[in-house]
């Protein structure tokens, strides 16, 4: 598929939703809202929601609710079935019994575009229990994506009608982005996942909902992103050697993740994880794709350099030469 192939699309899309990567809103006023991690400010209602989110995360799961009746032991019954599912092999944890119950543990975070949940799904009477993470993209009224713009770009909106609803931003065109942005997440992590990248198994997608490995400790506790880290330097190291070969395995993809952060990177017992990646950005085919590998090689290697990794291990430079030879097309 030649690039260029998209370029009407795009420009529609940059023209409706007026944010390229250069206008994106700021980090730290994105994470502000109703975050519980030790590496962001504390909330003023600790451990309690206000009432306007209470009704909205109530929506939210109704949204969600696929029957009406709730199963005994459970919120609702797994929905697994009807659901897209992980790639096969299925890892050994995962539970795809139609009598699986899922119950709602609480909301791991917030955002602007979508909120993270904590969710058990659990085969009754069996002990067979797993702990899973919902993500679930939202099509409020007033949301926005700062990924809405920019990173469309090579990709493809099939049909027109639905190019339309996106434009005019009605009820349907806004549920449609928020459910393409879940579609493109369990795509990006399937994919990757196939490859051995190291991102969470996406266990299943329905709608605007893509169900991921938890990554954490049973008892619900997530793993540190690695902005709240302090590693000492041999353990600094060891994380650059994983961040390289992750971001080289997407390279051999030909991707780039898109919005690589520290805070978009999970450290689950030492094993580095990313996360994040609806956005995930076809080196080749978005015209701006080796922009955004030098944007996310830069973001990362300034989070190592400041924890003190030595510029000689944690060059940029070299780093972003490789991917790109990697990510690229010789000749
Ligand atoms: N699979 C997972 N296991 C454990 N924690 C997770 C998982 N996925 C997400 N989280 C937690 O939820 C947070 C938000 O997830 P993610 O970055 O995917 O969503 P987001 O809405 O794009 O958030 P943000 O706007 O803050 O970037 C992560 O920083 C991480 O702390
Ligand atoms: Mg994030």
């Amino acid at each position: 598929m030649h690039p260029h192939e998209y370029d009407d699309l795009s420009h529609d899309f940059s023209d409706n939703f007026a944010a390229g990567p250069g206008a994106r809103r700021s980090r730290p006023g994105r994470r502000n809202r109703g975050s519980r991690f030790d590496d962001e400010p504390e909330p003023t209602r600790r451990g309690r929601l206000t009432e306007s989110e209470r009704l909205r995360l109530a929506e939210r799961r109704e949204e969600h609710q696929d029957t009406a009746g709730a199963p005994a032991g459970g919120d609702r019954w797994s929905t697994w079935d009807g659901a897209e599912h992980g790639p096969e092999p299925h890892p050994p944890w995962l539970i795809t019994e139609l009598a699986a119950v899922d119950t709602e543990l609480g909301v791991l975070k917030t955002g602007k575009e979508a909120d993270v949940h904590l969710i058990r799904r659990e085969l009754p009477g069996t002990g067979r229990r797993v702990v899973l993470a919902a993500k679930r993209y939202r099509a409020a009224e007033h949301r926005m994506f700062h990924r809405d713009a920019g990173y469309l770009e090579g990709r493809r909106v099939r049909r027109s009608r639905e190019m339309r609803a996106l434009n005019a931003r009605t009820a349907f065109g806004r549920n449609l982005l928020a459910e393409q942005w879940s579609s493109a997440e369990f795509g990006a992590l399937t994919r990757l996942w196939r490859v051995g990248a190291p991102v969470p198994y996406p266990v299943q997608r329905v709608g605007t909902e893509v169900m991921l490995e938890f990554l954490g400790e049973s008892d619900g506790t997530a793993a540190p992103r690695l902005a709240a880290l302090r590693p000492d330097p041999n353990t600094l190291a060891d994380l650059w050697h994983q961040t390289t070969a992750a971001l080289l395995t997407l390279a051999g993809e030909g991707l780039a993740h898109g919005d690589l952060s520290a805070y978009n990177v999970l450290v689950h017992r030492g094993r580095l994880v990313l996360i994040d990646l609806p956005q995930v950005v076809d080196v080749v085919a978005n015209p701006q794709g080796v922009e955004f590998l030098h944007r996310d090689v830069r973001n990362i290697a300034g989070w190592f350099a400041a924890r003190g990794l030595p510029a000689d291990l944690g060059d940029p430079d070299a780093l972003l030469a490789r991917l790109v030879s990697e990510a690229l097309p010789a000749g």
